[in-house]
């Protein structure tokens, strides 16, 4: 599969930083790559160069969604080849993002991997529809998606992904572009930490206050923002303030993204007052409102995992939560 090096890059004789560099790519050069490890390189050929790379310095696209067909699972490897032990099992009904490597594999993106999955195993999503979406598709097993707004944060977002990672669960993040440029380093963060990255305009303005035109650039320059930083195009849509209208909802060209649970973090500070109303208030296909940008959602998140985990709620992403599966 040919990808895109982000940014000038060293290529090292192994998967090691203190090997042997061997060469530098140039910035926006494409590279085919022949395998990924799990503790982030790539085995790639530059022209007729080969070595190791960071995984984190390539962009892979285009990219779709797929989900693992029922009944089977899907086995991941490192390197596209049968008999390669495998990396990871991934069950029905995950979702991930694939991209296309040749006529029998796909190359699949999971938590801080990449590896490849049988493509007879993998069925695509299509698209989901433009349109306003308040909360997800309600389903036999009980979906919830936890989304946060407003950052990139310094102080916040870092400590969010680790008590995520912790409880291995996966959340949605609304970007801003302005956040995004000045901390691009934790929007990559997010991104291989298997999370899904929103767009919620480049510097917050109250879109229905401001020119169609103007609009339209606060999330074009936000798309451009987190590709450069993350290598990928973010999936869906947050205005600010939960404001829009429906030339917002088609010039966004992704699914707007408002909310059913608002934790009002933002306004109490409170960890507790935050749990009592995610408990009063969340149901099948919810999505819960908060902010890495004020310490009641960093303390209170882990006991909101707990809680929502203990009544038998799965947390999802957002695409998930608007993607109907058994
Ligand atoms: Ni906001």
């Amino acid at each position: 599969m040919k990808v895109k090096v982000s940014h000038t890059t060293a290529v090292y004789e192994s998967n090691n930083k203190r090997s042997k560099k061997l060469f530098h790519t140039a910035a926006h050069r494409h590279v085919i790559v022949h395998a990924t490890t799990k503790d982030g390189w790539s085995y790639i050929q530059d022209g007729e160069r080969y070595g190791y790379i960071a995984t984190t310095s390539l962009t892979y696209a285009p990219h779709f969604r797929a989900i693992i067909n029922h009944p089977k699972h899907a086995i991941v490897r490192i390197t596209p080849n049968f008999s390669e032990k495998a990396s990871t099992t991934l069950q029905y009904p995950t979702i991930v993002n694939a991209y296309e490597y040749d006529a029998k594999w796909t190359i699949v993106h999971t938590n801080k991997t990449l590896g490849f999955a049988p493509k007879n195993r993998l069925k695509k999503l299509p698209p989901i529809k433009l349109g306003k979406y308040n909360s997800g598709i309600t389903t036999k097993k009980k979906r919830v998606a936890i989304t946060f707004d407003d950052g990139p944060n310094t102080k916040y977002t870092p400590n969010i992904l680790k008590t995520l990672e912790k409880h291995n669960v996966k959340a949605t993040f609304f970007v801003t572009g302005n956040n995004v440029t000045k901390y691009p380093t934790i929007a990559k963060q997010i991104v291989l930490d298997g999370h899904e990255i929103g767009n919620h305009t480049y510097s917050h303005p109250k879109l229905t206050s401001i020119s169609l035109k103007s609009a339209t650039s606060q999330i074009t320059k936000t798309n451009n923002a987190i590709e450069k930083a993350t290598g990928v195009q973010p999936t869906v849509f947050r205005p600010p303030y939960g404001s829009y209208n429906e030339k917002i909802v088609q010039a966004a060209k992704m699914p707007t993204i408002l909310w059913s649970v608002d934790t009002l973090d933002w306004q109490h500070r409170n960890p507790t007052k935050l749990l009592q109303i995610v408990k009063r208030q969340v149901k099948n296909g919810s999505i819960i409102l908060m902010h890495d940008t004020n310490n009641a959602s960093l303390k209170g998140l882990e006991d909101v995992i707990k809680y929502l985990q203990q009544n038998n709620y799965e947390i999802v992403t957002v695409s998930e939560i608007l993607t109907p599966v058994q």
